[in-house]
């Protein structure tokens, strides 16, 4: 699949490893979580556009790659994807963070929307969408609509853990979407839940349940 990329790095499978044991506690797991955000998102901003900005080093002035245009947003999906807001601002301090707040209903597994809030000129960043799973596909693929329809163009998505159900209709919806993915999975089990998947993230980040 086109502008479909699958993490191979050591650091970050092992990293997902331990968020699927089910020892691991709330704590530990919230760090495992913001680590893997940020050594994914090392990967997923290497296309980020630069431009050559004037330097004096004490030597001489010279002409050097800077990050170029508006600052990039970091967008979460409620709740869970908040956990990855951290690594991924400890490579870009300066982003600016929008929220879409999506809940998937338990029996229909569809997602419902209670909250979007972008920075605005939203049409002129690179955004970066955040959320551990993609399951059934249905919340990234809604997440991504709303924000083409406030007039998003450059748009990734990063999640930690897909099942292939999720990923063929994300990329299906969304071709134009570059998706970085930490671990595919094998299947979704009756309740829509990623198998052997890591359980809830939401509830294992927050304590929940
Ligand atoms: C989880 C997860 C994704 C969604 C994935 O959130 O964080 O947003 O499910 O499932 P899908 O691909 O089938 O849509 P959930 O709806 O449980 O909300 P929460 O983060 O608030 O717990
Ligand atoms: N949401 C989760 O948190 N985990 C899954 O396995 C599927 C959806």
């Amino acid at each position: 699949m086109d502008n479909v990329i699958i993490m191979d790095h050591p650091l970050i499978q092992h990293k997902i490893s331990r968020l699927r044991d089910k020892s691991t506690g709330t704590n530990e797991f919230r760090t495992l979580v913001s680590e893997i955000a940020m050594l994914m998102g090392f990967e997923a901003l290497r296309d980020l556009p630069t431009e050559l900005v004037e330097i004096e080093t004490p030597i001489e002035t010279t002409k050097q790659p800077m990050i170029a245009g508006k600052k990039m947003a970091i967008v979460p999906i409620l709740r869970a994807g908040l956990g990855m807001v951290d690594g991924v601002l400890q490579l870009v301090p300066s982003a600016k963070i929008g929220h879409i707040g999506l809940y998937r209903d338990p029996d229909t597994h569809e997602p419902h929307e209670y909250y979007c809030k972008l920075p605005e000129p939203i049409d002129q960043r690179t955004i970066l969408v955040v959320d551990p799973m993609l399951a059934t596909g249905g919340s990234g693929a809604d997440a991504i609509t709303m924000i083409k329809q406030h007039g998003g163009k450059n748009i990734k998505f990063m999640c930690i853990i897909a099942a292939p159900e999720g990923l063929e209709r994300l990329h299906k919806e969304h071709p134009d979407v570059q998706i970085y993915v930490g671990a595919l999975d094998r299947q979704l089990n009756e309740n829509a839940y990623i198998c052997p998947g890591l359980g809830d993230a939401g509830d294992r980040i927050f304590g929940t349940k």
